[in-house]
């Protein structure tokens, strides 16, 4: 069964709409490349940046995607079609790249969560957890378990057992706060965690005028990463929303429970790494990884707990990874006639065989992170920005005001928003993504090639 059949009947609730695009946006991206973002830009700093992005930006875009997809109510690339023109069918299209090159890595990193997920079993990352971590990230192993998590999503996508993301999300989330809670309690009582603490919680002004440069783009792509924005997904998920139904209201939901658990994940990490010593930027992509194994290796029933982290995490990679997948599936069952188990087949094949690479070491997974994260979703954030303030306006702003009524000033204010503030820093952003890019790629990444 295709997303639109299930949408269709599901989303008539707004729990099933809300559910779902939490499902979507709560991933790796909070409890896994958020940590790793504020250690590798420099704590607070960048999470003073990074709150700023959600608020100014995230919501803003976010209300930019709903509006074109409930007006539309078709998927990204006939939405877009038909919001802009014929054009903007191939904005449409560079989503459908973006998506499959994103799936491609996540994959991967997910394959690490489910790895540990059994290894609770056995305890097997309780002993040594940074030698853990970079036993099972790359090599072999990292590409047993991508092979694993693909095949769960292929199935789930082919079978369109959509109604599995409701009972997962309404599973997961609450799992996961009472998890991270109860982490957080514990980390606080280490000896580490005042170090920690004004390690993630007061901005260096000093870190910010000298590594604005890449804290600004790494914000940024964590913004749209964390929230599932910039290729289409909010698009999709929206155009199955009843007309009546608060759009602002949604947005504001999603973002709180998606930066609440990011947060939280913060409050985990930061002070067992600061406790085991290992420093918040040294273990970069493990970090969280070698954090939560750490603390399960010290509090009782940590094995227990670590099987239950392990399993609601997995959980929420999985919700994710199912919509970035069902995008691309349903655009070419939709516009290409495809039957439905082949294209899941075919696509999620693709998808594997792209992130395989990155299992041959971490320097590949930021060379795929960086560009899909910093440099393709924000354009593709900045398109669709484009095309709703600068080019039309009234469509979005009808669209907008029928949950709501007359949105007065407010309507104008988010146009304007959009079009002037919020435009120029994501233009200077994605300018500095583009720059720093090539750094890495002239830098640690030439350096890896060369052996
Ligand atoms: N938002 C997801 C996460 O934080 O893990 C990842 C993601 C899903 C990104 C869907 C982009 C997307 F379209």
């Amino acid at each position: 069964m295709a997303l639109d059949d299930i949408a269709r009947e599901s989303w008539a609730t707004r729990v099933g709409f809300i559910l779902a695009a939490v499902g979507s946006a709560v991933g790796l991206g909070n409890i896994w490349r958020f940590p790793f973002q504020v250690g590798q830009e420099g704590g607070a700093a960048f999470l003073l940046i990074y709150l700023f992005f959600i608020l100014l930006v995230g919501l803003p875009a976010m209300l930019v995607e709903f509006s074109i997809g409930r007006r539309a109510h078709l998927n990204p690339v006939g939405a877009l079609r038909e919001y802009g023109g014929d054009a903007w069918k191939y904005v449409g299209a560079l989503f459908m790249c973006i998506a499959f090159l994103i799936m491609s890595y996540y994959s991967v990193v997910a394959g690490w969560v489910v790895r540990y997920f059994f290894g609770s079993f056995t305890g097997a990352y309780l002993e040594d957890p940074e030698g853990y971590f970079l036993e099972i990230a790359v090599g072999i192993d990292a590409l047993l378990f991508h092979a694993i998590f693909m095949v769960a999503v292929i199935v789930i996508v082919a079978l369109g057992v959509q109604r599995g993301i409701e009972l997962a999300v309404k599973g997961m989330v609450p799992a996961l706060i009472v998890l991270l809670v109860g982490l957080a309690v514990y980390a606080a009582t280490l000896p580490g965690a005042g170090a920690a603490y004004a390690y993630y919680l007061s901005p260096d002004v000093g870190v910010l005028a000298e590594d604005w440069r890449s804290i600004v783009p790494a914000a940024a792509g964590q913004a749209f990463f964390t929230l599932s924005l910039g290729m289409g997904i909010m698009i999709t998920y929206a155009s199955y929303i009843a007309e009546d139904q608060n759009l602002a209201e949604d947005g504001v939901m999603i973002i709180g429970f998606d930066t609440g658990l990011a947060i939280l994940a913060g409050f985990v990490a930061f002070p067992i790494l600061f406790a085991a010593g290992i420093g918040p930027a040294d273990p970069g992509a493990g970090a969280i990884f070698i954090a939560l194994a750490g603390g399960f290796g010290e509090i009782a029933f940590g094995q227990l707990l670590g099987l239950a982290f392990f399993f609601a995490f997995s959980l929420g990679a999985l919700t994710s990874a199912i919509s970035l997948t069902e995008v691309v599936v349903s655009y070419a069952i939709d516009e290409h006639g495809l039957e439905r188990t082949r294209a899941t087949l075919a696509i999620g094949g693709g998808m594997f065989l792209l992130g395989a690479p990155v299992t041959i070491d971490l320097v590949m997974v930021d060379l795929y992170d960086i560009l899909a994260a910093e440099i393709l979703l924000v354009t593709g954030s900045v398109l669709m920005m484009i095309l709703v303030s600068w080019i039309d306006p009234g469509k979005a702003l009808d669209e907008l005001s029928k949950g709501i009524g007359d949105l007065g000033t407010l309507g104008d204010a988010w146009i304007w928003l959009v079009r002037v503030p919020v435009l120029l820093v994501l233009l200077v952003s994605l300018g500095l993504a583009v720059v720093g890019y090539v750094e890495f790629l002239t830098g640690p990444f030439a350096e890896f090639l060369g052996g």
